[in-house]
């Protein structure tokens, strides 16, 4: 059933590398909705994170939704190896290769549902045709690569013009980079439901101590909803 109440999908990408299924099981208690995994492929991001077999891995430490946002290209060749590694919702970036409407095809035919996102510079007319293909659609709001970065604002009124193109749709937008419960309020009051957010979630914590992360979820979660009463 879809449902658009404000979602709070940390990224492992700023999680203890060397702890990832406890750091996982430790979001969720405190409160994650999604668990959001950035897979990098050292040549479409210049950065290299982790591979089917880590998704795998952590997937019996996830009970909610496993969000794998791939970086990568190409993209098709290993749409299946992380379908079968558990990936609930796998994004691909419409500037990962030309047969984008292909790419989801593909990952709906796998049984997952299907997410595009958009990089700072490519317009949101980029994805108009892809209204009906998609489940979400991920407006980054840095450029992909790195956590800890600056949120980009000029990407707000991009997702104001995806809200008005998804029109009643089932469709989820995903904001990634730079969400704190500063900027959160903004991307919320634009149309976006799913927020992504590393740094801000995982600082201050460790998952033998996760309190903070259940204070930073929860900053981040009333700063949304209170920018939508
Ligand atoms: C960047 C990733 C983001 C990033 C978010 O390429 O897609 O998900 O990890 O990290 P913060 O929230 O620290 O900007
Ligand atoms: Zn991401």
């Amino acid at each position: 059933m879809f449902e658009r109440s404000i979602k709070i999908a940390p990224s492992i990408l700023a999680a203890d590398f060397a702890n990832f299924g406890a750091e996982c099981r430790a979001i969720e208690a405190q409160g994650a909705d999604w668990v959001h995994v950035d897979v990098m492929d050292g040549h479409f991001v210049p950065n290299l994170t982790f591979g089917p077999a880590t998704c795998a891995a952590i997937r019996p430490h996830i009970k909610g939704v496993m969000d794998v946002h791939l970086m990568i290209s190409p993209v098709d060749v290993y749409l299946e190896a992380y379908a079968k590694a558990g990936a609930d919702v796998i994004t691909a970036h419409v500037e990962a290769g030309p047969h984008i409407h292909r790419t989801l095809q593909a990952i709906r035919g796998l049984g997952k549902k299907a997410g595009v996102a958009l990089n700072p510079g490519t317009p949101a007319e980029a994805v108009a045709e892809l209204m009906d293909m998609v489940d979400l659609v991920c407006v980054m709001t840095v450029n992909p690569g790195f956590g800890g970065q600056s949120f980009i604002e000029s990407q707000v009124p991009k997702v104001q013009r995806l809200r008005q193109m998804i029109g009643d749709r089932p469709v989820h937008i995903e904001i990634d980079g730079g969400i704190t419960a500063t900027t959160a309020p903004l991307v919320a009051k634009a149309g976006a439901d799913v927020l992504v957010a590393g740094s801000a979630v995982f600082k201050g914590g460790s998952a033998e101590n996760s309190a903070p992360y259940g204070t930073n979820i929860k900053a981040i979660r009333s700063a949304a909803e209170a920018a939508l009463t």
